[in-house]
């Protein structure tokens, strides 16, 4: 088993065991997130001025983003690791399409989506990795399409390897993400830090980046 199919595999199984409760932790976390919200929206708003198209969420876990963002008016589905996590997603919003799959080898054809977003999915990725998620990302995104990126933000450290309730993840600094995302073929529109609420841990990291030539 090579590092990246072990902790696919690991990931797998961690959020298969852990999807109810965690889908209950989360579902009204946006109520009190205007900036997350704001990010969301800004994302929508760059895809619906550009060409018509799919957007696709990647480790869409419960489906609560796919969701928010089908609400904004984007034609968007989701694509999970765990497959109770995608049951869970199929069963509360049964008029949006979520599929089982891995971020890392997607079964979409190059230039397939307007748009991709990974709402604290990479963040499980091994670092050596996440370049090649990115260069996956590339490959399914249409020239001009965008990609959002939310993460844990590593705060002047480097990478750093925390452990969560589930499965362990990867806190980054916000310039070495989007440098990987830049040598990947995506330049960057903007960014948002967000400092932790109450009960939170780490500072949040968002990238909102368009796929060049
Ligand atoms: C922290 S949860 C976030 C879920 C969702 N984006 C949200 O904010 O509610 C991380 C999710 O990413 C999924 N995931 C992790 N690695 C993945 C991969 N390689 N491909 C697809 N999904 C993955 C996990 O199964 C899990 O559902």
């Amino acid at each position: 088993m090579t590092e990246t199919s072990e902790n696919l595999s690991a990931t797998r199984k961690a959020y298969d065991r852990v999807a109810v409760e965690y889908t209950e932790i989360v579902r009204d976390e946006f109520d009190g997130l205007p900036l997350d919200r704001a990010v969301l929206a800004a994302f929508a708003e760059c895809i619906q001025t550009g060409d018509p198209g799919l957007v696709v969420d990647l480790g869409c876990g419960p489906g609560r983003v796919t969701a928010l963002l089908g609400d904004l008016g984007l034609e968007v589905f989701g694509v999970d690791l765990s497959p109770v996590m995608i049951e869970i997603a199929r069963e509360a919003y049964p008029g949006l399409r979520f599929e089982v799959g891995s971020m890392d080898a997607l079964d979409l054809p190059d230039g397939a989506v307007r748009g991709v977003v990974s709402w604290y999915s990479v963040i499980h990725a091994p670092p050596r990795a996440v370049a090649s998620y990115f260069a996956e990302f590339r490959r399914v995104t249409a020239l001009e399409g965008h990609l959002l990126v939310a993460f844990f933000e590593s705060e002047g450290d480097p990478v750093a390897k925390y452990d969560t309730r589930v499965v362990p993840a990867y806190r980054w600094p916000i310039d070495e993400l989007a440098e990987l995302a830049r040598g990947n073929g995506f330049i960057e529109i903007g960014r948002m830090l967000r400092e932790p609420r109450a009960g939170e841990r780490y500072r949040r990291g968002h990238l909102l980046m368009r796929r060049q030539a």
